[in-house]
């Protein structure tokens, strides 16, 4: 079957990435827009200072900073209101995946009707939307290159995950210097997110000869810069490092896929509210040995590619290592097993158990995973991942 690449028309990256916002906004005539943020992002003063820019340069601008992490349908809908009523002609994405995926939603209402739940999937927004300028601050999930949202219904508890090249940025401008804030339980947990996205990206059944790079790239990176990132926050070129890693990785999973580790994190983020890179980790080892018997080369690919593995060594024994070094990883840069996260809530867990197995199947992630596994087989990872 032929496969599509999407990107966005500028990837613009590296430190000062920053200062392109203006110009990129002019040279297309843009004169009013919304800038979609979070609370953090204007207490630490980089709203305004995005917003002094647009300002000097005679841009009008309305600020949504609402957004919360895991963004929901309301979120999603206050900023479309706000939208309207500021007559904006494109959207700013300023912060982690959270104001960014909010804000590719934000873009599309005005030109597709709700309800919201109507994107979920794949394919499901038929009309482009407003241009979308993505600056992420997180070096994490990579939604400023990817074609995908996800979007939590507090209703039915699920996190709606869509796809849709009408949901890609215009432009991504991946700064790295605006990654240098972030305290380290917050680089670990972006950061295995982002070495998640080039794992599943790379073995996934949707995997081509565009992806497969990136994803190695992406794996590469985090192997060489993640710990640092995380014991030196200051540390530039770890930071560089990472941002890149997570645009890569991005542009690898949008254009292959995730798989079973993510398709089992979303129902943990919509029930527990584990940030979606934490869930990732506590999935990952368990998640990966029962997934190796389907892909043992390309696991063993990915070992050898962070440099767990001796010279010589078989797929196999590769393939080991791989599952032993995320574990070993987990508790290097201090990420809590799901146990101990959620010590209180062991019986509601094993309760929904099978409602997030059901929930995990029916986003389709799993279907691209190496084994494909039954919602039994799900039910069996939750339990042992606790
Ligand atoms: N669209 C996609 O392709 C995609 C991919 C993976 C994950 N996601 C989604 O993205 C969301 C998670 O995004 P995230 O992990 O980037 O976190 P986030 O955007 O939810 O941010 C987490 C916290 O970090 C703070 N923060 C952001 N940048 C900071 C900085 N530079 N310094 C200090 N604090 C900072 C935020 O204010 C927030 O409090 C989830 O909803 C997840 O499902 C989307
Ligand atoms: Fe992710």
């Amino acid at each position: 079957m032929p496969s599509h690449f999407n990107a966005p028309s500028s990837v613009i990256t590296g430190a000062g990435a920053l200062q392109e916002l203006v110009p990129e906004l002019l040279r297309r005539g843009l004169k009013r827009v919304l800038v979609v943020t979070d609370s953090y992002m204007v207490s630490s003063g980089l709203a305004s200072r995005v917003t002094g820019d647009l300002a000097a340069a005679g841009i009008g601008f309305e600020v949504f900073a609402d957004v919360q992490p895991d963004p929901t349908e309301a979120n999603v809908l206050a900023g479309s209101g706000l939208l309207q009523a500021s007559r904006a002609q494109a959207v700013i994405a300023l912060g982690g995946g959270s104001p960014i995926d909010c804000a590719k939603v934000i873009a599309v209402l005005p030109t597709n009707p709700g309800p919201i739940s109507r994107f979920m999937g794949r394919h499901q927004v038929p009309t482009a939307g407003l241009p979308l300028f993505a600056i992420p601050t997180t070096a994490g999930t990579g939604s400023e290159v990817t074609k995908v949202a996800v979007i939590t219904d507090t209703e039915r508890d699920v996190k709606m995950m869509m796809l849709d090249v009408h949901l890609m940025p215009t432009v991504a401008l991946v700064d790295f210097e605006l990654s240098l804030t972030m305290p380290p339980a917050l680089t670990a947990a972006v950061g295995i997110d982002t070495l998640t996205h080039g794992i599943e990206a790379y073995v996934s059944r949707l995997a081509t000869p565009l992806t497969d790079p990136l994803a190695l790239s992406c794996i590469r990176l985090c192997g060489e810069h993640l710990e640092t990132a995380w014991r030196e926050p200051g540390n530039r070129s770890a930071r560089a490092g990472m941002a890149i890693a997570a645009t890569q990785g991005g542009l690898a999973f949008s254009n292959s896929s995730v798989a079973l580790v993510h398709g089992m994190s979303r129902p943990i983020g919509a029930l527990f509210h584990v940030p979606h890179g934490i869930s990732n980790a506590m999935l990952l080892p368990s998640v990966t040995r029962f997934s190796v018997p389907g892909a043992v080369e390309r696991y063993a690919t990915v070992a050898r590619t962070l440099g767990w593995v001796r010279d010589g060594e078989d797929d196999r024994t590769a393939a080991t290592a791989l599952a032993d070094g995320l574990e070993a990883l987990n508790r290097r840069i201090h990420v809590p097993n799901l146990g101990t996260y959620l010590s209180n809530h062991q019986t509601r867990f094993r309760e929904v158990a099978p409602k997030m197995a059901r929930d995990a199947l029916a986003s389709g992630s799993p279907a691209n995973n190496p084994v494909v596994p039954t919602v039994e087989q799900i039910v069996e990872l939750y339990l042992r991942a606790w």
